[in-house]
C-alpha cells in the first residue's frame, strides 16, 4: 500500500508537468480523484482490507499525500490561469484615444437575458438561490449521478456532444446536473434555480436549437409533494407571462424524478389553433417535472428518507418565444439587428 501511494504521487508528478491547460488538468484529477476509477479513490477503498495495526500509519500516510496531490493541483491551477490572463492582456489593447460609437450604435441586452434576469428576480423573491455550473460537464454529473446509468435507453434523446478525445465530458445537455451539485453544496433544505446554456448534437428546425437555454428548478424539504409543484409553475408563468395561462399536466418519464409529468401550456402564439411553435397542436410543452428520485437525493448526500423534493426543467427559450410570439427559435443567435431591435 506505501509503496503503491509513493508510486502513485510519483506518477501523478511526473504527469504534472506535462500539463499546460486547465482541461488538461481537470482530466488528470479525474484520473487521481475520479468517483469511479480515480488511482486514489480506488486505493483509499482499499483501507478497509488494511490490516488493524497499520491502519493507523497508513491513513496518516494516504492523507499526507492527498494534501499534497490536491496543493500541487491547485498551485498549478492558479499557474495556469494566471498564464491565461497574461495572454488576454497581450493580446487585447484598449485605444484610449479612439472616438467612441455614435449613440444610435448602442446596443441593449438581448430578450433572452432580459428574461433570464426577469426570471431570476421572481425566484429570488420567493427565497430562491440563483445557482449556475459548467457548461463542459462530466459524464457523471449530466448523466450517472441523474440515475442514467451507461446503457441507459433515455441517453439517446440527449443527442449529445462529446468532447474528442475525453469521454468523460460532455457539453452539458441539460441544466439538470446542477441538482446534484447544489444538493452536494449546500445540503437540504435547498431552494435554487439554475439559468444557463444547454446544448444538443440536432438538426434545428422553427423550435429546435443546437443551443438552447433552460432555467432549473429544485426544491428540497422534508415533506414536498405535488401540490407545491403545481402552485410554484403557476406563479411562474402568470409571473412572466402576465396573464392568465392555461395549463394541462400529463405524465412524463425522466429517470431522476418519480413521479414525472410533462406541463404544457396552451400556445399564445396561435391561441391553440395550431402554428409551427406548436407543432399544430395548439399546446406547447414547457415544463417538465417531478419529484427528485431517491437515487438522485442519494448522490446529493442527502437521506430518502428524511428529506423529498421537486425539480422542473423550464424551456426558458421556449417561454420567451411565448411571451412575445417569436416564430423561430433561430432568430436569437442570428445575430439579425432587424430582430434584436424590436426588444
Ligand atoms: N433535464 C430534462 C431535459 O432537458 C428536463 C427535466 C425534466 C428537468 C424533469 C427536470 C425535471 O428538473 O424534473 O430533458
Amino acid at each position: 500500500m506505501k509503496e503503491q501511494l509513493s508510486s502513485l504521487k510519483k506518477e501523478f508528478e511526473a504527469q504534472l508537468k506535462h500539463v499546460s491547460s486547465l482541461l488538461q488538468l481537470e482530466a488528470l484529477e479525474q484520473t487521481i480523484f475520479g468517483r469511479k476509477a480515480g488511482a486514489f479513490t480506488t486505493l483509499a477503498k482499499q483501507m478497509k482490507d488494511v490490516a488493524t495495526e497499520q491502519k493507523k500509519a497508513i491513513g496518516e500516510m494516504m492523507n499526507t499525500v492527498r494534501l499534497k496531490i490536491v496543493k500541487e493541483l491547485e498551485e498549478k491551477r492558479e499557474a495556469l490561469q494566471r498564464e491565461e490572463m497574461k495572454k488576454i492582456a497581450e493580446t487585447e489593447s484598449i485605444d484610449v484615444t479612439e472616438p467612441h460609437l455614435p449613440k444610435e450604435a448602442h446596443g441593449h441586452m438581448h430578450p433572452m437575458s432580459q428574461v433570464e434576469i426577469e426570471l431570476s428576480e421572481l425566484f429570488r423573491s420567493m427565497g430562491f438561490m440563483v445557482l449556475d455550473g459548467p457548461e463542459l460537464e462530466s459524464d457523471y454529473f449530466n448523466f450517472e449521478a441523474l440515475n442514467i446509468p451507461p446503457s441507459h435507453p433515455a441517453r439517446d434523446s440527449h443527442d449529445t456532444f462529446f468532447i474528442k478525445d475525453h469521454p468523460e465530458w460532455v457539453m452539458r445537455t441539460h441544466t439538470s446536473p446542477v441538482q446534484v451539485r447544489a444538493m452536494r453544496q449546500y445540503g437540504a433544505p435547498l431552494r435554487a434555480v439554475v439559468p444557463g446554456r444547454v446544448f444538443r448534437n440536432e438538426s434545428t428546425d422553427a423550435s429546435h436549437e443546437h443551443t438552447f437555454t433552460q432555467l432549473e428548478g429544485l426544491v428540497v424539504d422534508t415533506d414536498i409533494s405535488i401540490a407545491d409543484i403545481i402552485g410554484v409553475m403557476k406563479g411562474l408563468l402568470t409571473g412572466i407571462l402576465k396573464r392568465e395561462v392555461e395549463v394541462r399536466l400529463r405524465p412524463g418519464y425522466f429517470p431522476f424524478v418519480e413521479p414525472g409529468f410533462e406541463l404544457d401550456m396552451k400556445c399564445l402564439v396561435c391561441d391553440g389553433k395550431g402554428c409551427n411553435v406548436c407543432k399544430h397542436t395548439g399546446w406547447v410543452e414547457m415544463m417538465p417535472c417531478g419529484l427528485v428520485h431517491p437515487e438522485v437525493l442519494k448522490a446529493g448526500g442527502l437521506d430518502p428518507d428524511v428529506y423529498s423534493g421537486f425539480a422542473f426543467g423550464l424551456g426558458s427559450m421556449r417561454l420567451v418565444m411565448q411571451k412575445y410570439g417569436i416564430e423561430d427559435i433561430r432568430h436569437f443567435q442570428s445575430g439579425d439587428l432587424r430582430f434584436l431591435k424590436q426588444f
